[in-house]
């Protein structure tokens, strides 16, 4: 199969598109025929090796962690989907024709395979941030980096859950998150005296989708740490936050974005596809650090 590998740690140029063995499933697993990949920041912390030392990388390595396609095959002990079925979710080497993914949900009937793909990681990131923010019906919640990949899905998934919403982005972004129905601030310097007049009365708790080092005004701005929690700054523990890593979880929050996206009350925002020639290309644009919504390739 066509996968798009690297031999070395690198910057984007290391990625090549090159035949790779097909994958298959272990027990557990499917492979599924894949449409699209998305990018996540974390695919090229990985390709650069800044994470080695957490997250073993063997070479040649396929890049990308999740996707969405048709099932075509079924590891031991599955149960409950057949070839055939549309399905997105998490796995290794995905950015591929073929991949093999440990955890799934159904692809929503009104999404496009792109649209599944862009709700792989962020969206599993972002429900299982708010699950462990508790019941947010009637409360305040500050997303810091709302427009990103997890910032958006999880503003979304927060109004579902009866959330009052504002969300830090760039002036660029502010539309986009009205669009999604947050209140939209600039994040940075004065973020207390912005979030004092959009909010009175305070927030009562905040996801730090940015790892931005604003952490611990998150926590002044939402009372304790207990009603904050990050998935990107690696202080968090030092503050008492959670820091949210490594998707536990991955089959329910991935079954619950599915349930909303069916309801229509999830719609992935898709900034930008590339083909898997230029996953280099994706790749460094999501390196930027300024998406709007989710960056993926197309296979
Ligand atoms: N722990 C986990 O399980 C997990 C899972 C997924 C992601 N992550 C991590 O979480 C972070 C975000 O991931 P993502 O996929 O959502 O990234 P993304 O899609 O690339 O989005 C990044 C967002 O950050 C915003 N941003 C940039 N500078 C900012 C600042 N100083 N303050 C606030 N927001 C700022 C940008 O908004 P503007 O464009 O408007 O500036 C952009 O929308 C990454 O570090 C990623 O590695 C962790």
């Amino acid at each position: 199969m066509r996968a798009v590998r690297f031999h070395e740690f690198g910057d984007q140029h290391v990625l090549t598109v090159e035949d790779a063995p097909d994958p298959h499933p272990g027990p557990g697993e499917i492979r599924i025929r894949v449409q699209a990949a998305s990018v996540n920041p974390i695919d090229w912390k990985i390709r650069a090796g800044y994470v080695r030392e957490y997250i073993p990388t063997t070479f040649p390595a396929i890049t990308g962690i999740d996707a969405a396609g048709t099932v075509d095959e079924i590891g031991e002990g599955v149960t409950g989907v057949e070839a055939g079925d549309r399905v997105f979710g998490l796995g290794q080497g995905t950015t591929a024709e073929y991949a093999v993914l440990s955890a799934w949900a159904p692809v929503p009937s009104t999404w496009t395979f792109e649209q599944a793909a862009a709700a792989g990681l962020a969206g599993a990131t972002a429900d299982e941030c708010l699950d462990a923010l508790g019941d947010l019906s009637g409360k305040t919640l500050l997303v810091e980096g709302a427009a990103g990949g997890v910032g958006s899905a999880a503003v979304q998934i927060a109004l579902a859950r009866g959330a009052t919403v504002i969300g830090t982005a760039s002036e660029g972004h502010h539309d986009f998150l009205r669009e999604l129905g947050a209140i939209p601030i600039t994040y940075g310097e004065g973020l207390a005296e912005r979030v004092a007049a959009v909010a009175p009365s305070g927030v009562d708790a905040a996801l730090d989708a940015a790892g931005s080092g604003s952490l611990a005004d998150l926590v002044d701005l939402a009372g304790d740490a207990s009603r904050v929690v990050s998935i990107a700054d690696m202080g968090a523990a030092a503050l008492g936050v959670t820091l949210i890593a490594g998707n536990a979880n991955a089959t329910g929050t991935l079954a619950d974005v599915s349930r909303l996206g069916e309801a229509g009350a999830l719609t992935p925002r898709v900034e930008a596809t590339y083909p898997l020639e230029k996953a280099g290309e994706a790749q460094a644009h999501v390196q930027g650090g300024h998406a709007g919504g989710k960056v993926l390739i197309t296979v």
